[in-house]
Order: structure tokens, then sequence, then C-alpha cells
């Protein structure tokens, strides 16, 4: 991990008393640094919107932090064996997977964490666009380097969407659904899109992206009109803002522990916890593939990954891409 920014270390200072009291001595002596130093930090942070109260003979009490991403406030307390190695959170960004996959090509390391406020050119399934507005949502990339050969990593996915949702029953007492490969759904209304992006030759992974944009306190008018599906935020389901910084952190938790259990016991439990998340089993489904349409009933998922549909002559069709619906 790199060594904590001043701002980093005075914000873990912060959550780690018990009564959020930290003396200007107790920062400066950990900071090496004099109090007067200690000072300008602490107004920096209240530019940028932290709420500091300063009580004499006490020290400095942190009151409110504000609901931006910033890598201090999600990693300050964060108890993850891999994820979250390191956080980078931009403004702005092009997307953060061609941010992590730009990083993963210069040798980032495994677990680095890419956020932003807004995308310029969020993307989404089969080259469509993820609409990424700023100050209300999480979009994030995970640079993983998992040990595992090419055809493996596919299933990270199911990874992905089985974090999501337990974050999301986390922060709100919601259950969503999965829908195959990669949507999340609540009342059958996309809240939550995963695009995984992987770079490997022939019995060689680099690296994968894991990229997750949850919408958290989306507006109903903030969706663009021409939507192919149904979509819903956190906010819409449960009529509350939900914290960006809380559902951030419940998410990299949950995405630890999960990554976790992969690397001990490979991908077996995490299909079966995304199957227990699906509720198309045993449901009449159609699938597009391209100009190809296939009906059936959908049986669960191969070893592979791919969706199993039994069609009406009887024969199990293996689908590795396509969008899913009811029939
Ligand atoms: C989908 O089409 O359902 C997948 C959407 C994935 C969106 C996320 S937002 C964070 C990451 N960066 C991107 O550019 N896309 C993914």
């Amino acid at each position: 991990m790199n060594n904590p920014t001043p701002r980093e270390t005075i914000l873990s200072l912060f959550s780690q008393t018990p009564d959020g009291f930290v003396s200007g001595e107790h920062i400066s002596s950990k900071l090496g640094i004099s109090r007067t130093a200690v000072w300008k930090h602490i107004r920096n942070l209240r530019q940028a919107g932290y709420e500091i109260e300063a009580i004499p003979s006490r020290g400095y009490q942190l009151l409110h932090s504000p609901d931006v991403l910033m890598p201090e406030s999600i990693q300050a307390g964060l108890d993850c064996q891999r994820v979250a190695s390191r956080v980078l959170c931009f403004d702005e960004t092009d997307s953060t997977n061609l941010q992590a996959c730009r990083l993963g090509d210069e040798g980032g390391d495994d677990g680095l964490v890419v956020i932003a406020d807004r995308q310029r050119s969020g993307k989404g399934r089969m080259g469509r666009r993820w609409e990424s507005p700023g100050g209300v949502n999480l979009y994030a990339s995970i640079l993983l380097r998992p040990p595992v050969l090419p055809f493996e990593a596919p299933k990270l996915t199911f990874l992905s969407a089985v974090a999501v949702c337990r974050a999301i029953t986390s922060c709100t007492g919601l259950r969503p659904t999965v829908k195959w490969p990669n949507d999340i759904l609540l009342n059958g209304a996309k809240v939550a899109g995963l695009l995984n992006e992987m770079s490997s030759e022939t019995d060689q992974v680099h690296y994968v992206v894991l990229g997750i944009g949850v919408n958290l306190n989306m507006r109903a008018d903030q969706f663009p009109s021409d939507l192919r599906y149904p979509a819903t935020s956190l906010a819409i389901a449960t009529g509350q803002p939900v914290s960006r910084l809380d559902f951030t952190r419940t998410l990299l938790q949950k995405l630890d522990a999960l990554y976790q259990v992969y690397l001990e016991q490979g991908s077996e439990p995490i299909m079966s916890a995304w199957t227990e998340l699906c509720d198309l089993t045993g449901k009449l489904v159609q699938v597009d593939c391209n100009d190809v349409q296939i009906e059936g009933t959908m049986t669960g998922l191969a070893e592979d990954g791919a969706l199993l549909v039994r069609t009406k002559t009887g024969k199990i069709e293996s689908i590795y891409a396509g969008d899913v619906r009811l029939a």
C-alpha cells in the first residue's frame, strides 16, 4: 500500500477514537508536523465539506463527513485483505473501466479500485452507453490479478453480482435479484450493471477489471428517455437517499470476502450464491442473441457460466451472450 497522505492519516485518526476527539498535539506528533500545519490541514478538510469542531483542551471532533467519495474516507478502518489495496477517486473520467485497464497495463496492483464521481463515456454491455451523471451514483472498477486460466475469469461477473446484491441488502434491507449475465434488478427494474474486462494470453490472465455501476441516488428524470429496459435507483426504491460512502465501503468489503472465497474454494460457491439470487430459474424465457432468438425454460448455469435453456424440442442450449427476458 502507498504511504497515507496527511489528510488520510487525520481522517483515520478520527475513525479510531471512541469519542471522536483527536488532539492537535496527537495529530502533530503522528504526522511530524507543526500545530500550525495541522490547523491548515483541518481548514482544508473543512473547505472540502468536513464539519470539524475545535474544542479547547480536548482537540478536534469530526461531526460530519460529506458524501463525497475520497480514498481516505473509503479506506478508513476498512477490513479487506486484497480489494482496496489502493483506491483512486476522480471527479471525472472517461470510464473507470478504461482507467483501470490502463493502470492494469502499467502494472497496477491486485485490488486497486478506481472510482469516479461522473463518467464522460461510461461503458455498458455490448458497446452500449452507461448513463453516469455526477454526485449521485457509484461508478467503480476493481483491478484483480487472479491466478486462474483465462477461461475461468469470466465467472468473476457472478462474484460482482453477488457482492452488489449483498451490499444492497445490507444498506437498504431490499432483496435484489440477478439477471444473466450481469444485471441487478429490483422488482424487475435495473438498479446496477456489471461490465468485466480482461487482459490475457492463451494460458495466463494478466488482469481482470470488474466494472460496477450502481444507481444509488439517481432521480427518475435523470434516466435517459430511450432506455431499452425499466430502470430504478436505491433512492427511488426506498424513498430515501443512500450514503454513497457507506454503500461503497460495504460493497468493497463484500467483494473482498467473496474474492477470498473464490481464491480458496473456486467459483462453485459463488455460482451457487448467484443461482439463489436468480428468480428466472424454471421460468419460460426468451433470449436475444444477436439476430437469433431462443425460447425455452431457464434451467440454470453451466459449469463455465453459460446460461442453460431447455427449448421446446427438449434440447439444452448453452448461451454465452445475449439479453434474457421472461417470455
Ligand atoms: C451494463 O450494461 O449493464 C454494464 C454497465 C457497467 C457500468 C459500469 S460503471 C463503472 C464501470 N465503468 C464503465 O465505464 N462501465 C462500468
